[in-house]
């Protein structure tokens, strides 16, 4: 069997090197392709592999199209809008995430651009603090779990709005329960974003609910830039010169904020929250068991389509 690592965005070479391990372990051959910039390379790679692993690199019908061999792609990562799962499935192959892998990774990020924005970017001014604060954590999946540990290590006042996680599951993570994103926008001066990117995520944070935020706003987004509505996000950003915007890649309108609003503002060049040794470890090495378990026993137990 031949698998493909196929990353614009590579892994840590700790994280190849155990992969490796785990394909010459099952009798596998591994072939590399990284640093691509051009997705012609992609479907040369992929044209005879069994197996695919990817990070963010899109897995287009094209792609697809490409793959005569493939049986199965593995997103090395939690969010998996980057695939074609509807094409995966009309081609028979299996798609399947890694949950939970990167999520401590993705958690730290967001308390790496808290801290940067509440110092004013370590320059010389007097900043602020994080203990205290309300911070509300929108959808406590596996990254929100995190941000809830690290926040009270901080001494933050913790909030919860999700809707498919029970209140009393929220209360048992010795979290606050918010009973609808209303509350919870309006009620913390913090918000981290951890909702999935979907038809009903896509564009779903604008104008109304950002109005609701307390006084020194700040948005934190370590989900994906298109859960934002940014022509609602500029609408605030010009009405309150108190609110803050921090995101793990650059938005779209990110011009207008290097021009207009600065010191209001963290973005990221790449998208760098799971771009550590242990989370590229951790999600490489589970991508890589979970293709050895599945063409050698069946065993489909992360598949998302
Ligand atoms: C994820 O969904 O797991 C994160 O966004 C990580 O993305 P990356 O592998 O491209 O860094």
């Amino acid at each position: 069997m031949k698998v493909l690592v196929a990353t614009d965005k590579p892994f840590a070479p700790a994280a190849i090197k155990l992969i490796k391990e785990v394909m010459d372990g099952a009798g596998f051959e591994l072939v590399l392709l990284e640093n691509y910039t051009d997705v012609a390379d992609f479907y040369k790679a992929v044209a005879d592999v069994d197996a695919l692993i990817v990070r963010s690199d899109k897995v287009t019908a094209a792609v697809l199209d490409a793959a005569k061999k493939l049986k199965i792609v593995v997103r090395a990562g939690a969010g998996y809008d980057n695939i074609d799962l509807a094409a995966c499935t009309a081609k028979n192959v299996v798609a399947m995430n890694t949950p939970g892998q990167n999520s401590n990774a993705v958690a730290e990020l967001a308390f790496e651009m808290m801290l940067h924005q509440a110092r004013f970017g370590f320059a010389g001014k007097s900043g602020t603090e994080l203990r205290g604060k309300k911070i509300g954590i929108h959808a406590l999946g596996n990254v929100g779990k995190y941000v809830a540990l690290i926040a009270k290590g901080f001494g933050m006042d913790v909030y919860a709005y999700d809707p498919f996680v029970s209140i009393n599951d929220i209360r048992a993570a010795d979290v606050k329960p918010c009973h609808s994103e209303e509350e919870l926008y309006s009620t913390c001066q913090y918000v981290s974003l951890h909702i999935p990117l979907d038809e009903k995520t896509e564009k779903s944070i604008g104008a109304k609910l950002l109005r609701r935020m307390p006084k020194n706003a700040v948005l934190v987004n370590t989900a994906r830039k298109e859960v934002i509505d940014e022509e609602g996000l500029l609408q605030i950003m010009e009405e309150r010169n108190d609110f803050k915007y921090l995101s793990d890649v650059a938005p779209d309108c990110a011009p207008i904020f290097k021009e207009k609003y600065v010191d209001r503002f963290v973005f990221t060049l790449k998208k760098m929250g799971a771009q550590t040794a242990e989370a590229n470890i951790n999600a490489g090495v589970a991508a890589a068991s979970q293709i050895v378990d599945f063409l050698k026993n069946g065993n489909d137990k992360f598949r998302v389509n």
